[in-house]
């Protein structure tokens, strides 16, 4: 059956500035599925390390991207049927899952998984191409961003408060080195989609984002279509 009528609300942004948060919450209100379409490279990223596989072997990456076990549920992610935990939260594992992500055929082994979390009543889903090549045809496409030093200061707060040891000065250069990454990588770069809503959140609280992408949502119709 197509699921291509199944409304999907993309939000894409750069690393740290909330867009995570807001979709989780946007697809809660809603009742929707929710899809954080990093955790897919993050996995990847670990499960490679774990199994000895250069974070520059394509081919190798791609094998492991089709046979890896990978189940989302109630907000945790299973790899090889156990908890990743924390394992693919870190400022490492976002390092190595941006250095994999300029891979194009690990990309494309990874895009059918994601668009098979079209399902419904509905998607909200986050990430760097959400809107521009997973679901170019989202009812909602959304541009989440922030200042990098609001971003820094938010990703190190989230750190101190897991009790996990944090350096505000190095999350800010690891942001910029990987915003240069996402953003100038040849494929699927991160970049705003000509249709998406700019939301910037640098001075906004998360409660707000939430109803202003809510509010955004009810106005769209989910019956045209956008390019
Ligand atoms: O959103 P995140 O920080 O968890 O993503 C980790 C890395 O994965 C990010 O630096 C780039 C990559 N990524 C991507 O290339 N495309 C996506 N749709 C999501 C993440």
């Amino acid at each position: 059956m197509s699921t291509s009528n199944v409304p999907v609300i993309a939000i894409d942004g750069p690393s740290a500035s909330g867009k995570g948060t807001v979709a989780a919450r946007v697809a809660q209100a809603l009742g929707f599925h929710y899809l954080d379409s990093g955790a897919l490279y993050r996995a990847l990223a670990h499960a490679a390390s774990q199994a000895g596989i250069a974070l520059d072997d394509e081919p190798g990456l791609v094998a492991l991207a089709q046979r890896l076990d990978l189940r989302f549920e109630a907000g945790e992610i299973y790899l090889a049927g156990a908890p990743s935990g924390d394992a693919i939260r870190s400022e490492e594992a976002g390092r190595a899952a941006s250095r994999i992500a300029t891979l194009p055929a690990v990309r494309q082994a990874l895009l059918e998984r994601q668009r098979a979390f079209r399902q419904p009543p509905g998607l909200v889903t986050d990430g760097r191409d959400m809107g521009t090549v997973v679901f170019p045809d989202a009812q909602l496409k959304v541009y989440l961003v922030a200042g990098v030093e609001e971003r820094a200061r938010r990703r190190y707060n989230q750190l101190i408060e897991k009790g996990i040891d944090a350096n505000l000065e190095q999350i800010l250069q690891d942001l910029r080195e990987r915003d240069a990454r996402d953003a100038n990588r040849a494929v699927a770069p991160l970049q705003r989609a000509t249709d998406a809503k700019l939301l910037d959140t640098t001075d906004m609280s998360i409660e707000d984002a939430v109803q202003t992408v809510l509010r955004w949502f009810g106005e769209a119709s989910p019956h045209e279509p956008r390019r």
